[in-house]
C-alpha cells in the first residue's frame, strides 16, 4: 500500500514539476516577451511568486518518494546494472534540482544565472527527459 502511494506521489510530483517548467519555458516566457518592457519584469516576478513554491514542493516530494523507492528496490535485491543506472539517474536528478534552485531562489547573487533562465530551463527539460527514460529502463530490469 505504501509502495503504491509513494509511486503515485513520485509520478504526480514529476508531472506537476516538469509540466509546469515546460509550460513556463514554451508558453509563459515567450508570451511575456510580447509585453512592453516595463510590464515584463513585474509580470514574471508575480508568475514566479506563484509557481516557485509549487516547484519547490514538487522537488521535496520527488526526493522523499524517490529515496523511499530507492531503499525499497535496493532491499528487494537488484543487480549491478540496475545500481549503475540508478546511480546515473540520481546524479542527473541532483543536477536538475541544483539548477532548479539556482534559477528560482530570490538571491541577488544569482541574478547573472537568472538572466539566462530560458537556457537553464531547456537544460533541465533535457535532463528530465533523460531521467524519465532511465526510469522506464529501471522498471524493466
Ligand atoms: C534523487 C531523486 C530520485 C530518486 C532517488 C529516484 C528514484 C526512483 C526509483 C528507485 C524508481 C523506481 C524504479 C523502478 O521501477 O525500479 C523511480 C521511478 C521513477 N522516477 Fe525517480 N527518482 C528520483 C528523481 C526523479 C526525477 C527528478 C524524475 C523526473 C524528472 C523521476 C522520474 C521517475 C519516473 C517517471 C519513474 C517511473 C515510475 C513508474 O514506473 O511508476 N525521478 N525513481
Amino acid at each position: 500500500m505504501l509502495d503504491t502511494l509513494m509511486q503515485w506521489l513520485h509520478l504526480g510530483a514529476v508531472i506537476v514539476g516538469v509540466g509546469g517548467v515546460a509550460f513556463a519555458r514554451f508558453v509563459l516566457i515567450p508570451t511575456a516577451a510580447m509585453l512592453p518592457l516595463e510590464q515584463r519584469a513585474p509580470f514574471m516576478a508575480k508568475a514566479g511568486g506563484r509557481f516557485n513554491p509549487v516547484l519547490w514542493t514538487a522537488i521535496g516530494l520527488i526526493l522523499v518518494s524517490g529515496l523511499y523507492n530507492m531503499i525499497s528496490s535496493l532491499q528487494a535485491g537488484v543487480d549491478s546494472l540496475y545500481q549503475a543506472v540508478l546511480g546515473v539517474k540520481v546524479l542527473l536528478a541532483l543536477m536538475l534540482f541544483a539548477i532548479a534552485f539556482l534559477v528560482t531562489l530570490p538571491f541577488p547573487a544569482l541574478a547573472s544565472i537568472q538572466k539566462q533562465r530560458p537556457r537553464w530551463l531547456l537544460v533541465n527539460l533535457t535532463l528530465a527527459t533523460i531521467i524519465v527514460l532511465l526510469s522506464a529502463a529501471l522498471r524493466r530490469m
